[in-house]
């Protein structure tokens, strides 16, 4: 190759080594986002704005929020849009996403593995929806998670032992889904715990013993009812 040539190559790499990165992050979390929008089922009015053809700035769609300082999207808001349908594994995709607040839908379907990479969550609520199956174990990822808010939709199976493992969780809200097997032991939740709802459900075994351990909790609602 002529030193030219061999230049003119070198830059061009070099272009798409800065280049493509930049573009792959700037399509894919537009891309995640119309696969969320793709496994909803009703939201043709809701998300009307979620469109990648009239508007390609995913930051300003409804209930999407993105970091002052970048593209990445830090908060998705869809609550109370009566959308059905179910939560999308490319959620999964989001990983800069700190707040989820699908609450108040009738999305039904699985809570998808995936969300244990989006692993700044700090809030996620899908309460009040009719998602089904276990409470997938991946959530025990979400290390920064502060509030676990499941309540009221058809969860079954147990409480993830794992959850334990979350140092930061003042909130875990469970109430009135179908869990059942063993309550962790609170112990592990140390004081950081505030609030914990377990009531309307089929859980076992008792509190009591590590009860007067978790200094910080002011609210309890365990009863089956
Ligand atoms: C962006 O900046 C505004 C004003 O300073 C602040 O209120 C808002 O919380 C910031 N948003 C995020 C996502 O950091
Ligand atoms: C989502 O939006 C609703 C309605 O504006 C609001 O009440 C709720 O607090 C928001 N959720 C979060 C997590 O900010
Ligand atoms: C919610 O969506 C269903 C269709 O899935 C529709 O029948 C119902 O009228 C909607 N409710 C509201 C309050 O928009």
């Amino acid at each position: 190759m002529e030193h030219g040539e061999k230049l003119y190559a070198c830059c061009l790499v070099t272009l798409l080594l800065i280049l493509c990165p930049l573009t792959s992050s700037l399509t894919g979390q537009g891309k995640a986002l119309m696969s969320v929008k793709a496994s909803f089922s009703n939201e043709a009015n809701a998300l009307l704005d979620w469109d990648d053809v009239q508007n390609d700035d995913y930051c300003s769609w409804r209930g999407v929020l993105c970091s002052n300082f970048s593209i990445s999207v830090v908060a998705l808001n869809l609550s109370n849009l009566n959308l059905s349908g179910e939560i999308s594994p490319a959620i999964g995709d989001l990983r800069s996403l700190q707040s989820l607040d699908l609450q108040g839908n009738k999305l039904t379907g699985q809570i998808p593995d995936e969300i244990g990479n989006c692993g700044s969550l700090t809030l996620l609520d899908l309460s009040d929806n009719e998602l089904y199956g276990d409470i997938p174990f991946s959530i025990s990822k979400l290390k920064q998670l502060e509030e676990l808010i499941l309540k009221n939709n058809q969860l079954t199976g147990p409480i993830p032992s794992t959850l334990t493992q979350i140092p930061s969780l003042k909130v875990i809200d469970l109430a009135r889904n179908q869990l059942t097997g063993e309550i962790p032991r609170l112990i592990y939740w140390s004081d950081v715990l505030q609030f914990l709802g377990l009531r309307g459900n089929f859980l076992t075994g008792t509190l009591s013993p590590d009860m007067c351990e978790l200094t910080g909790l002011w609210y309890l609602y365990v009863s089956h009812a």
